[in-house]
């Protein structure tokens, strides 16, 4: 939609009253997050709106303008709800649109502005417990915002922010194993390859806890296909070894992850 109307985020936005009205639909759903009685056809309507509040998250000229107004914010509760039907479901959906669009720019400001509003632990929930797409925008979310260095730095704070993402990691994994799902697996190896990477106890930590899948031969050479991914692989292969080393030093002894699994440096 942004690359068809170039122009209709600040066309949108300037409007007069557009952003009253963006604001007005997402708390209608408000009354309805709890109990629960929010029908289909007020959850679409609701994506809708959101899904132009996304335009304007996209665009250059209006992206500040929609987190200096707190916008964001009010997709918090939504996002906090945990009721499994298609109306919640989809309205989760799209709220995380509109913040998978603001990250994508990858500026400083927006990522400060996400992580002081405690987005992370949002996004661990629908990634806990979405579908495949809720979960896969949701991670790409935590994986755009880890992409960074205040991002890593933030989650590595502290063990239980640590521990909390990984646990999560592990559980959207986990359930590849089911749902195989190639672009969610592409965005959940950078994950690891940023966790891994932290000189903190984080990185320590992945390395003792990484998934059996690491150590698996077949799922290591199914990702050798896309060379940005097996990039990633490499990267995380190297740091659990280096962090494998370290702690070896500081402990004197200590288990391995197999040899036959790292990659060739070509
Ligand atoms: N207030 C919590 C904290 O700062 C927010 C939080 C909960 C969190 N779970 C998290 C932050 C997981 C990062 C990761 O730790």
């Amino acid at each position: 939609m942004t690359d068809l109307f170039h122009d209709l985020a600040p066309l949108l936005w300037n409007a007069f009253g557009i952003a009253a009205v963006f604001l007005q639909e997402i708390i209608s759903t408000y009354p309805a997050l709890s109990p629960p009685t929010l029908t289909p056809a007020h959850s679409i309507r609701v994506c809708n709106a959101l899904a132009l509040l996304q335009c304007v998250a996209c665009h250059p000229d209006t992206r500040m303008l929609l987190i200096k107004a707190y916008i964001p914010l009010y997709l918090y509760p939504i996002l906090r709800t945990t009721n499994m039907s298609a109306p919640y479901e989809f309205l989760r959906l799209a709220s995380l649109g509109v913040i998978g669009a603001l990250v994508k720019a990858n500026t400083k400001e927006v990522f400060t502005f996400l992580l002081s509003s405690e987005i992370i632990p949002l996004c661990l929930l629908n990634m806990e417990i979405g579908r495949e797409t809720t979960k896969t925008i949701a991670t790409f979310i935590v994986e755009k915002i880890m992409s960074d260095e205040v991002g890593l730095d933030y989650v590595c704070a502290t063990a239980e922010r640590y521990f909390a993402v990984g646990r999560v990691l592990d559980i959207v994994l986990e359930s590849l194993e089911k749902q195989p799902s190639p672009r969610l697996l592409k965005i959940i190896i950078p994950c690891y390859a940023r966790l891994s990477s932290n000189p903190s106890r984080a990185g320590l930590a992945l390395t003792s806890n990484l998934p059996d899948n690491f150590g698996d031969v077949t799922f290591i050479d199914g990702l050798r296909e896309d060379p940005t991914t097996w990039n990633w692989v490499k990267q995380l292969l190297d740091n659990a070894r280096a962090n494998q080393a370290r702690s070896v030093i500081g402990r004197g002894g200590g288990g391995g992850i197999d040899d036959n699994v790292a990659p060739s440096s070509e």
